[in-house]
Order: C-alpha cells, then structure tokens, then sequence
C-alpha cells in the first residue's frame, strides 16, 4: 500500500491543462493530499472548460490560479512565487499545446508563465488524439523537453474519448502520476532513509520478447508490461535502485528508472545479466519459449512450392538461469506464472522447476481481460503457503508486492 506520509511537507504545483482527461487530474489532486502534499493549482483557460476552478479549489483546499494578470494573486503571491514555492510541479494533463508552449518557451497566460519560471522538478503527464501525439511537431517538442529535463509519466495506450479512436494518447492513470511525483521529490538523505527499499538494487523484466523470422515477421508473446513497469515504479518509490529491462511496448520510462528495451529472449538475458548484482529480481515478462533456430537475413518469400519449414529452438528460461546461478544470485527471486486452467497447482510446479523464491500467479484466460487490462486478480505462492488478493489494479498489486518484498528484505 501506499505510504499515507510519503509526500508529508511537500509543496506540489498542479498544472491542469485543457483536455477531457482534466477531470482525472483531480483525483490526482486528491491522492496528492493523501498523501500528505500541500497542493496548488494553476488552471489553463481551456482547462476551465473541462472542470471548474471551484471544483479543484474544493479538493485542494486553496482557490485555484487561472489569471496571468489577476491583481488578488500578485499582491499575495504572484506568478514567481508559484513557481518558486513548490518542490515540483506536475502537468495533467498536458495538451499538444501546452507541451508546444513549453518547448518554445512562451510565457503568455500563467500556467506557461509559471512554467517557464519553475527552477524545479517538472513531471507532465502529456493526453491528446494519437495522431497529435505522433505528428511531427509533437515528436520534436518532446526531445526537447526531454532535452530540457522534463519528466514524463504515459501517455498510456487504450482507447480514445472519441469513439472508435485508439492509440498512444491516453493520459497516466492518476496512481501512475503520483508515482511518478514521489521519486521527483526524493530528499537526498532523509528520503533515502525513509524508503522501505532505499539502497536497495531491484531488476525487473516486462513485455513481450519478439523472436525473429526474418528482418519484417517476429513470433511473440501477448504482453503489455503494463505490471512489469508498475513493478518497477513501485520500487522506484520505495527507494530501490530499479533496473527494468523490458521488451517491445507501447509505454513511457518510468521516471526514475534506468530502462534497458531489449526484442529478443537472448538479448533480454545478456541484459539481466548485465544488471547483476541485485538484491531483488522479479520476473515479470511474458518471454516467448521458442526462436526460429536460424532467422532469415532476407524476406522470405512466398513460393509455389508450399509454405517455408521452421525450426525452432527453445529460449533460454531467464528466471530458471538467474534462480539456479551459483554466483550472484539475487537474496529474492520472483517469478510469474500466466496460466489459463489449473492456476496454482502449475504455478506450485513451477516455482520449484525454476528455483525461485515467488510465484506470483494469475489466471491470463481471455474471460479474465487481464491481458492488456489494467487490473490483476493474483495469489502469491511462496514456500510457506499461498495468498490470493482480491482483483485490484495492477499498479495496487505492485504496491503491495513491493511492500512485501521489502518487509521479506527486513531493514537494512
Ligand atoms: N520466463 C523466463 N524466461 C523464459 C520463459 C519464462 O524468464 N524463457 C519467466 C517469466 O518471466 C515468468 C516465469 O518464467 O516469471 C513463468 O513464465 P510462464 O510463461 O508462465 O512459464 P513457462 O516457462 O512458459 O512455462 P509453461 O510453458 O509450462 O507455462
């Protein structure tokens, strides 16, 4: 779960842009609270056409900014204060137009003023139409924010408010932004300490890995890395050191997390090796049990003569290889177990066959819509019996396995 006090005696800066995800940015406004932040909102003009600065005021417990020129907030606090006051500031959502503006630099309504006089961490949290996402402009304002130093959280994959549209644009979830705001405000020393997992080194795999065919066809896995990253982000926030080596998806680094995308099952192996050592590995992709033993270096072709012969060979099993290393086996080993019938008698087997310390087993039938979904309904298996959580959101079931992990870790 999350820690009620981690942002206790943080000032964080809200910059609620114009789009119809602006209502998810309250209930970011509202965990922030939780959570113990002192909140501020700068409100966009469209984004008062979406929500009401009244509305955000109330959850914040602070009148809402809105006016550049708004003679009440420059004689208390004025637009340099806002920037300067808090210890981050996070943008959700933010527009194509809005992440424009702050790559051009512009400064002609608050929040871009604001913006563009912040010294301090900015997280943004970009939503629009996947086709404004993936235009040219977009593209070229994103490398130089990222240039600049702006952090991203999403935009995530999923469908659009418009009908029948779908693709990258979906803004974070508001879980995922406050995760994402936590590793921003890390205080160097005190914060490091307060951290279940701080100095701790923690390896995660994600996603699919893709097996050649040849250069144009590749076998795969179903995966999203949807509860991969959230693994990792979870860790990130308790002040692990994460390493998240992931295969092909449609996601964003997670802040605060050294990513390493991988394609294939050997490359994913090299890559966690690479990582070692680490207190804590969880294995959380989907990685495909057999390559095409030899891939084509050209398209293959259709013949008359029939349909091409593969051969396969099997993968390497990255969680068996790293649980059964004699040097520089991670303290905890976790694994997943994705099964459609038989759920935790396979899962049982597997966690001996593979020597891991964890099985963290879900039932991956189509009827369950977990694949994709945003949410996990798992039992964890370990050598002392079997818990099952009731279904929670993906970014929940990371929490909670984090904090395990920790507290099988004890204090440092
Ligand atoms: N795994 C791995 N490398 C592989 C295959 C699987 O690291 N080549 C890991 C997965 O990341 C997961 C666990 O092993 O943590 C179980 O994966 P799963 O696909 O459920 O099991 P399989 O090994 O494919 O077993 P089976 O075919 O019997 O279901």
């Amino acid at each position: 779960m999350s820690d009620p006090t981690s942002l206790q005696g943080r000032r964080i800066l809200v910059v609620i842009g114009g789009g119809i995800a602006a209502y998810k940015s309250l209930d970011v406004i509202r965990r922030l609270k939780e959570r113990g932040a002192a909140v501020r909102v700068v409100m966009t003009a469209a984004a008062q056409e979406f929500i009401t600065p009244l509305a955000a005021g109330a959850i914040a417990g602070e009148r809402a900014h809105t006016d550049l020129f708004d003679a009440r907030t420059e004689f208390d606090i004025g637009h340099i204060r806002l920037a300067r006051d808090a210890h981050a500031v996070v943008v959700a959502p933010a527009t194509a137009d809005l992440m424009a503006k702050m790559a051009g630099g512009h400064a002609d309504d608050l929040a871009s003023t604001v913006l563009l006089a912040t010294d301090r961490p900015v997280l943004i949290a970009p939503a629009m139409n996947p086709r404004m996402w993936n235009h040219a402009a977009t593209r070229r304002n994103l490398a130089q924010l990222i240039a600049d130093g702006v952090q991203f959280v999403g935009p995530n994959a999923g469908e659009m408010a418009e009908a029948g549209e779908a693709g990258i644009g979906r803004m974070a979830e508001p879980s995922e932004i406050v995760a994402a705001i936590e590793p921003l405000l890390r205080r160097p020393a005190a914060g490091a300490t307060s951290g279940t997992l701080a100095g701790r080194r923690v390896l995660v795999t994600a996603g699919p890995t893709h097996e050649p065919i040849d250069p144009v066809r590749y076998i795969a896995n179903r995966s999203s890395g949807k509860q991969g990253f959230a693994i990792a982000r979870a860790a990130a926030a308790a002040g692990a050191e994460v390493t998240l080596v992931t295969g092909p998806v449609a996601l964003a680094d997670p802040p605060g997390v050294m990513t390493r995308r991988v394609e294939s099952a050997p490359e994913m192996l090299a890559a966690v090796e690479g990582a070692l050592p680490a207190d804590v590995a969880v294995f959380a992709a989907a990685v495909a049990d057999w390559r095409v033993e030899k891939a084509s270096k050209a398209k293959i072709k259709k013949e008359p003569g029939g349909v091409p012969k593969l051969a396969f060979v099997e993968n390497p099993d990255i969680l068996a290889t790293i649980a059964h290393r004699k040097t520089q086996r991670p303290r905890l080993v976790v694994g997943f177990a994705a099964e459609t019938e038989n759920v935790i008698a396979h899962a049982r087997d597997k966690l001996e066959r593979k020597g891991c310390d964890w099985i963290v087993a879900n039932d991956v039938s189509p009827a369950t819509g977990i694949m994709g979904g945003d949410r996990n309904t798992v039992h964890l298996i370990t050598r002392a019996g079997v818990e099952s959580w009731p279904d929670r959101a993906k970014d929940d079931v990371a929490e909670m396995l984090v904090a395990r992990i920790a507290a099988a870790l004890g204090g440092k």
